[in-house]
């Protein structure tokens, strides 16, 4: 075996389908995706065949290896400096907290991790410690990770189910109903609801205004704490601002940042609270101050890369991705307004979706592909994003609904690039409409 970049492009392909995942590898293929990936060309990837695709997924807001991000890296590796700090004091985890702090306008106190997953269990055990109360509250259509505390939140179905039993404690509550809501704060128990501002696996779904001010008012007075998940919907992705939270009625007491934290060269993740909260729950004693950790999520590379991403991530970018937002969604509803298959496009910013209805054809269902055990699924959106990645886009079914699909593009992506992803779109389901 000879570990050189060449033969790892050569043979590892099929490495990772003989020792990691078969299933994932074959599903890969079958959904004609394009997953052997030779390189990067100005953020973009180059697939084997010479395909050079945009990939809408959101992690790499700034296009794939941003030459900045990876000047920092390549700065700080050729440093002195040690990356990783066995007292945990960590003089790059201390710069990125207070860049996080002083961006959001309101958190003083963070907490690294190496996924969105680490950072959902900081702020379920920062609720628990805080309140002691046992109940945690989720939302139906939640998608929060696969970790224990997680998954104990996640909507039922496939990435849920095998699973159980889940957290003692974790419920899931309807999505935008107020009375569930209120119900099931009444009792006094419940340590923490978490919501992510705009549902992504969930479809796309944006919690409804009454119910966010309902939600921000009742968790407050009932002392409960109110934790956004917004691995999705924050650093600018929405075009809202540097959180999608920022014009809430209240702030969350805890919010939570992954994906492109880390410039989409490392894994970063991070809770932003309250110091009030932080020192409430763990500030007793030394021993306490240690009580919930990671060995590496507070490492130096990642904050370097993170401080990077920041220095990226500027007001005007935010704005831009709030403008352009606005005009793709514009410009997919009238393209896509006179078909029959197209339900609606939602969404903020960066972060859209769109939703199709499942024609009643018996071609156009996972049954006739011969895959029975998916026939409750939509196909329509998986069959779309087949049909797109040949275009030169590579975008994503939801994970719990599979007949929308999100859009989530770098944050400098050119207008006209914009512009002929509509296009493909409306050909390819125009396409896909005609066939059915
Ligand atoms: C809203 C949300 N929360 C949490 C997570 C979990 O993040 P990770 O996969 O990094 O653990 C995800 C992942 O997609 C997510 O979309």
């Amino acid at each position: 075996m000879n570990d050189t970049e060449e033969d790892i492009l050569k043979r590892g392909f099929d490495e990772y389908r003989e020792f990691v995942n078969p299933l994932i590898a074959e599903r890969a293929k079958l959904a004609g995706e394009p997953f052997r990936i030779m390189g990067v060309e100005n953020g973009r990837l180059r697939e084997k065949d010479g395909l050079v695709f945009d990939d809408f997924h959101g992690t790499q807001a700034f296009g794939h290896k941003n030459p900045h991000i990876v000047e920092a890296m390549k700065r700080f590796l050729d440093s002195d400096a040690a990356s990783w700090y066995p007292s945990r004091v960590n003089p790059f985890g201390g710069r990125l907290a207070r860049r996080l702090c002083e961006r959001s306008g309101y958190y003083d106190n963070a907490f690294f991790g190496c996924t969105g997953s680490d950072a959902v269990e900081a702020a379920l055990k920062l609720a628990r410690a805080l309140t002691k109360r046992p109940v945690i509250l989720g939302l139906d259509g939640a998608y929060h990770g696969c970790s224990f505390g997680s998954v104990s939140l996640m909507a039922k179905g496939y990435l849920r189910d095998p699973f159980g039993p889940f957290l003692e404690g974790a419920r899931l509550i309807p999505f935008g109903d107020i009375d569930a809501l209120k119900a099931a704060l009444v009792p006094g128990d419940v340590a923490a609801v978490v919501v992510e501002p705009i549902q992504g696996e969930g479809g796309v779904r944006e919690l409804p205004s009454a119910y966010l001010e309902a939600l921000c008012d009742l968790t407050e007075r009932h002392g409960t704490l109110l934790v956004a998940d917004e691995v999705q919907t924050a650093l600018g992705r929405t075009g809202r601002g540097f959180l999608g939270t920022q014009h809430w009625p209240r702030r969350p007491d805890a919010v939570l940042l992954a994906k492109h934290l880390g410039g989409g060269l490392m894994p970063l993740s991070a809770m932003l609270t309250k110091r009030d909260l932080f020192e409430r729950a763990y500030g007793a004693h030394f021993a306490s101050g240690e009580a919930h950790n990671t060995t590496m999520g507070f490492n130096a590379l990642s904050c370097v890369a993170g401080l990077a991403a920041l220095d990226l991530l500027t007001e005007d970018l935010i704005a831009k991705v709030r403008d352009d937002g606005l005009y793709l969604k514009k410009a997919l509803k009238t393209s896509l307004e006179r078909l029959s298959l197209f339900r609606e496009v939602r969404g903020a910013g960066f972060m859209l979706g769109i939703s199709l209805k499942t024609p009643s054809h018996p071609w156009l269902s996972f049954e006739h592909f011969g895959f029975p055990e998916l026939a409750h699924h939509s196909a329509v959106s998986p069959v779309v994003c087949h049909r797109l990645y040949r275009r030169g886009f590579y975008c994503f079914t939801c994970g719990h609904d599979w007949s929308v699909f999100r859009i989530q593009p770098r944050f400098d992506i050119a207008r006209e690039r914009l512009d002929t992803f509509v296009g493909a779109v409306a050909e390819e389901i125009a396409r896909v409409e005609e066939l059915s």
